[in-house]
């Protein structure tokens, strides 16, 4: 696919997200309160061209440095800019000057609405797949979050490579997209419109998990999924019988993660603190972690949370001392597993 396709898609041909001819964008009603009280803060003229297919508002971002792959016109740049408050940062990278001028358009109205003496956000127009030509310092970003983009990616192995570099060690990319469960046929991949509604570049959920092994992320982690409804007729007869989910994923930058689950006999419990979760922190959709409660988990698991920015809020029991086979039911999963097993859906 042409990229200029799709910056046309997202520059000229969508006017609102009242354009798009999928069900793929969350609908404000259906949010948790705590997203509903960020999103009445942000501009209508942003809200308005959001795109997104998920929500990326992951806990403890207070001070953080956060990193957004193409931004849009903005909307989960200004909801993240009010979780880092006033000493963390929010940058935003896009290649639509469209989208970027509203997005810039409205800075200072956000820095006012949200008391801020100075900026804490900033938008670069640049390609996600040349994320090194954006003079962004190696391995300085706490948590680089996406909305709906990585599947409109013509090199998806070169953005998961420049995010992997960005990342600081313990960091992660925490990312809504959109995923079918198989591999598309040339003519579903190359029509224009079926590709600018986030399903024609969609990847194969296991081809994507392979990927994000291969660029380091040892052991991705779904946190929500939820089928999309395909509205326009045409568009639903080029897809065919394949489905289409959006699924937000956690990949960790930790080193050498296992590739299953293994039980070591370690427990973590969560010590509370994080604002948004004051009785059970959900750290993946098999992973939802009641505050003062033992729980038993494997090796990776525990790595992520000991190296990562959530670490202050769990407590650590165990060591790497003893293995006791594989931990069973934990780990890497489809959307479609999430579906059948009732684990966390997406509340939108
Ligand atoms: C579906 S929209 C989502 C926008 C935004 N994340 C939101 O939630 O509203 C996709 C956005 O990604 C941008 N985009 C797509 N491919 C890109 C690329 N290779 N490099 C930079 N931006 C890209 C488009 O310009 C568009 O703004």
């Amino acid at each position: 696919m042409d990229i200029d396709v799709v910056k046309d898609y997202y520059g000229k041909t969508l006017r609102s997200s009242d354009d798009l001819k999928t069900m793929a964008c969350c609908t404000p009603g259906d949010m948790p309160a705590r997203v509903k009280a960020l999103l009445a803060n942000i501009h209508d003229e942003v809200l308005t061209k959001y795109y997104g297919c998920g929500l990326v508002v992951p806990d403890l971002l207070e001070g953080r440095r956060v990193l957004d792959l193409g931004c849009g016109a903005g909307r989960d740049v200004y909801a993240l800019s009010q979780l880092v408050g006033p000493n963390g940062e929010v940058v935003g990278v896009d290649m639509t000057p469209e989208q970027l001028e509203t997005a810039r358009a409205h800075v200072d109205w956000h820095m006012d609405k949200f008391g801020y003496d100075r900026p804490n956000v900033s938008f670069l127009d640049g390609l996600i797949e040349k994320l090194d030509a954006l003079g962004l310092e190696p391995e300085s970003f706490d948590v680089i979050v996406s909305n709906c983009v990585i599947n409109l990616s013509i090199d998806k192995p070169a953005v998961l490579k420049g995010v992997f570099d960005l990342l600081k060690s313990g960091g992660e990319f925490y990312f809504a997209d959109v995923y079918a469960d198989r591999r598309l046929d040339e003519a579903a991949r190359m029509d224009p419109v079926v590709y600018g509604e986030c399903l024609g570049g969609a990847l194969y959920w296991g081809d994507f998990l392979e990927l994000a092994k291969a660029a380091g992320f040892g052991d991705p982690r779904l946190v929500t999924s939820r089928p999309l409804e395909i509205t326009d007729p045409d568009v639903e007869e080029k897809i065919g019988a394949a489905r289409f989910y959006s699924a937000t994923y956690r990949l960790f930058k930790i080193d050498d993660l296992e590739p299953a689950c293994e039980d070591y006999g370690q427990i973590v419990v969560y010590m509370g603190g994080a604002a948004d979760a004051p009785h059970s922190f959900t750290l993946d959709s098999h992973h939802v972690i009641e505050k003062g409660r033992a729980f038993p988990v494997c090796g990776n698991t525990w790595r992520m949370l000991k190296e990562s920015r959530l670490a202050p809020h769990f407590k650590f029991l165990g060591d790497f001392s003893t293995h006791f086979g594989v931990f069973p039911g934990c780990g890497t999963n489809f959307p479609f597993a999430s579906d059948r097993d009732g684990a966390t859906k997406e509340c939108c």
